[in-house]
């Protein structure tokens, strides 16, 4: 293991989409802008900024649009949101993105509770936006979700996920996430997938998005790396997971995965120190502490060693 270490890998930071859409509370739209313009400076070059998706299913990023067109990046920075319909690519192409991430899921319970349609529907619509989004020149990422497991029906078979995967290719994506949604992915997995998966799917083209709820998160990176991959997605401080998948807890944190790969000699172009800034700003944002583990040793550093109550003495 180690033996195959890329020198550099992408980070893909989706925090102000799948961080903030499972968020209890509505952070208004400034909050959100300056999340993403914190993101790019610390060095993200790849930032999901929003969902297109119904308003009534996720209330928390109703103000898309709003964010979409306020918020001032330098023009290495690639924005893209989610979008699960014709209607959410209109919106995507009024806010002027030029990358956009189709999502479904490889079990049908998950995608109905997700986007309300089965397997074959979702194919469908995802095929009618992808070619839209081709005729404009639209960079189209797809994502892949519970393909470690599924919330709702358990195991999920590697060999359906690798049919869904060559049709997802057909219809023309750019790259595919695969969602470990609910955080059920070990190593051993991620190799198997990785290396069934990377005859159809070129490994510059795969990306692996892990949610960290038991754990393995980190870990999982690591065997991902090892079998070829070099794009990782991430969320600042650990935010975030799908409402539509009970026990979903957090994505991996973007500082825990930055540490570990700037610690293997890989460059991520990210400066950890201003990230842990950001993740201070999104504390900031949402009232609260978040679970990212470099994040909270980070700032319990800056703000000093705790003073121990001194004892006077006679002696
Ligand atoms: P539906 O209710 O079946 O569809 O929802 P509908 O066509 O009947 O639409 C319902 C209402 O939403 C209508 O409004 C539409 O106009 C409106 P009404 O007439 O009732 O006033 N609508 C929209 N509004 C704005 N933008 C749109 C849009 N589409 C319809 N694009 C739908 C179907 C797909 C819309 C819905 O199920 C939905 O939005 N689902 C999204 C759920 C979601 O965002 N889940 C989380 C993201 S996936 C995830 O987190 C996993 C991932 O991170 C990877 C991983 O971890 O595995 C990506
Ligand atoms: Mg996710």
């Amino acid at each position: 293991m180690l033996e195959h270490l890329p020198p550099e890998v992408t980070v893909f930071e989706v925090g102000p989409r799948d961080g903030l859409q499972n968020e209890a509370n509505f952070v208004v739209t400034s909050g959100k802008v300056r999340l993403i313009e914190v993101l790019a400076e610390a060095g993200l070059t790849k930032i999901e900024i929003t969902s297109f998706v119904s308003p009534k299913w996720i209330p928390q990023l109703a103000d898309g649009l709003q964010v979409a067109t306020t918020v001032k990046l330098p023009p290495q920075v690639t924005t893209s949101a989610l979008v699960p319909n014709l209607k959410g690519y209109e919106l995507a192409r009024k806010a002027g993105l030029r990358a956009i991430a189709l999502f479904m899921s490889a079990t049908e319970t998950h995608s109905k509770k997700n986007i309300n349609k089965t397997i074959t529907q979702a194919m469908v619509t995802l095929k009618e936006v992808a070619q839209l989004a081709r005729q404009d020149g639209v960079k189209v990422r797809g994502y892949l979700s519970v393909v470690f497991g599924c919330p709702y029906e358990g195991q999920v078979n590697a060999d359906h996920v690798a049919k869904i995967v060559s049709s997802l290719l057909e219809i023309g994506i750019d790259e595919l996430s695969l969602g470990d949604t609910i955080g059920a992915a070990t190593p051993l997995n991620v190799i198997k997938l990785v290396k069934l998966l990377s005859t159809t799917l070129a490994l510059n083209k795969m990306a692996l998005h892990f949610h960290d709820t038991r754990g393995t998160a980190l870990a999982n990176v690591l065997a991902g790396l090892d079998a070829g991959v070099t794009t990782f997605d991430a969320s600042v401080g650990g935010m975030g997971g799908c409402p539509y998948a009970p026990g979903a807890a957090g994505n991996l944190a973007t500082e825990d995965l930055v540490y570990l790969l700037e610690s293997l000699g890989i460059k991520t172009g990210v400066d950890l120190d201003k990230l842990v800034t950001c993740g201070q700003i999104a504390q900031e944002i949402l009232g609260k502490q978040l679970p990212g583990k470099y994040l909270q040793a980070a700032l319990a550093q800056r703000s000093g060693p705790t003073a121990k109550p001194r004892r006077e003495t006679n002696v």
